[in-house]
C-alpha cells in the first residue's frame, strides 16, 4: 500500500503460472521452421531495448498513436462516457493511460491487469499520485486466460472501457486476436467500450525501416533473445554467429523477425543440441498488420461492434472504438 496514494487498492493477485522457459525453446528449435515465443523477448534489457525502439525516428507506431491519443482524446472520452472504469491490458505506465485518464470525465476506477508483479505495483503507485481521486485497482493476471476482475461495490453502476493501446494485439496470430478479444468481451460486459490501437498496413520501406532501424536497436532487441537463453538455460548461443533480419510477409501481411544463423553450427541448450544450417533462421516475432475493413471484421467475430475509428493524417496507426454486443 503506496501511502501517498490511498486510493490505491489491494492487488488482486490471480497468481499467473510461470511459463516453462525451457520446454518452449526446445520445442521452438525442434521444429522445422525453428521459431521462439516473442513474450521471452520482453527480460528486464529486452523491456529496456524495447523502450529505446519507440524513441527511434524510424518506429513510427508509438509516436503516431500518441499523437492521435492527444487530438482525439475528449471524442473517445464522449465515446465512453463519465464515471469510467477503465481496464488496460498491459500497465501502462505511460503516456497513453495518462492521456486518455485525462480526458474522461470523472472517471471512478482504473484496473491494470499485467502478469510481472514488479512492473504492475511500480505502474500503479506512479499513477496513484498523479490522479489522487482514481480508485486503482491493479490485477496480476497474464491477461490472454480468463480471470476476474475486482468488485469495487460502487453504489453507481460506472461505463465499463478496456484499453489496450500499442498495436500488442499485432504480435498475436489472427486466432489469438479473436480468442483474446473474445475473452475481453466477456469479461466487460455488454455495451462496454474497448479501445484498441491497431497498426496499419502501409508502404515496404516505412515497414522495413521500423524494424530495421540504423542504430541496430531491434537487432539488440532480438539477439538478446539468444543472450537470455544463454544466461538462464545453460546455452552456448554465439551471438555473433547470427544476424537480424526483418521482413515483410506480403500473404500474412506481418513483419517477421527472424535471427538468420551466420555459417553452419550446432548449439547446446543443457542437453539439447541444435544444428543449424548457414542461412537457416530462427522466427523470434510477427508483427501483423492490419486494413480497418480487416481489423473490423475480427473484431465482428470477437462480438465486439466497431463504432469509431481514429487514424493520423498519414493512415499509418488507427485507434479504434468498439461496442459489447
Ligand atoms: C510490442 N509490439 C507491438 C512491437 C511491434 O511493433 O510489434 C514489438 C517490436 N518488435 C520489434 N520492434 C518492436
Amino acid at each position: 500500500m503506496n501511502s501517498t496514494a490511498p486510493l490505491l487498492e489491494t492487488l488482486q493477485d490471480m497468481e499467473p503460472a510461470r511459463d516453462d522457459f525451457l520446454g518452449s525453446v526446445v520445442e521452438g528449435l525442434n521444429a522445422p521452421q525453428k521459431h521462439l515465443h516473442c513474450k521471452f523477448l520482453y527480460d528486464e534489457e529486452g523491456s529496456h531495448l524495447f523502450d529505446d525502439i519507440c524513441e527511434l525516428p524510424e518506429y513510427y507506431p508509438t509516436r503516431t498513436e500518441i499523437g492521435i491519443l492527444e487530438s482525439h482524446a475528449p471524442d473517445i472520452a464522449s465515446v465512453i462516457g463519465p464515471r469510467a472504469q477503465i481496464v488496460e491490458f498491459g500497465s501502462g505506465a505511460g503516456i497513453k493511460i495518462r492521456l486518455l485518464l485525462s480526458a474522461l470525465t470523472d472517471p471512478v476506477a482504473y484496473m491494470p491487469v499485467e502478469i510481472s508483479r514488479e512492473h504492475l505495483l511500480a505502474a500503479s503507485a506512479n499513477l496513484a499520485s498523479d490522479f489522487p481521486a482514481l480508485r486503482i485497482a491493479p490485477v496480476c493476471a497474464d491477461y490472454t486466460q480468463p480471470f476476474t476482475l475486482p468488485d469495487l461495490e460502487s453504489e453507481t453502476p460506472a461505463n465499463i472501457a478496456g484499453f489496450f493501446p500499442g498495436s500488442t494485439i499485432g504480435n498475436f496470430t489472427r486466432d489469438e486476436a479473436v480468442k483474446f478479444l473474445a475473452l475481453t468481451r466477456r469479461l466487460l460486459g455488454r455495451d462496454a467500450t474497448m479501445i484498441i490501437g491497431i497498426d496499419l498496413v502501409k508502404d515496404i520501406d516505412t515497414l522495413r525501416a521500423a524494424y530495421n532501424d540504423t542504430k541496430g536497436v531491434t537487432a539488440a532487441f532480438n539477439l538478446n533473445f539468444l543472450k537470455r537463453i544463454n544466461r538462464e538455460l545453460d546455452a552456448d548461443f554465439d551471438l555473433a554467429a547470427f544476424e537480424h533480419d526483418a521482413r515483410w510477409n506480403p500473404e500474412l501481411e506481418r513483419i517477421e523477425m527472424h535471427l538468420v544463423s551466420k555459417t553452419d553450427q550446432t548449439v547446446t541448450i543443457g542437453e539439447n543440441r541444435f544444428a543449424f544450417r548457414k542461412g537457416e533462421t530462427i522466427h523470434t516475432e510477427s508483427s501483423h498488420k492490419y486494413r480497418i475493413k480487416g481489423f473490423r471484421a475480427l473484431a465482428r467475430e470477437a462480438g465486439y461492434e466497431p463504432e469509431r475509428v481514429w487514424t493520423d493524417e498519414r493512415n499509418y496507426f488507427s485507434v479504434h472504438a468498439l461496442r459489447a454486443v
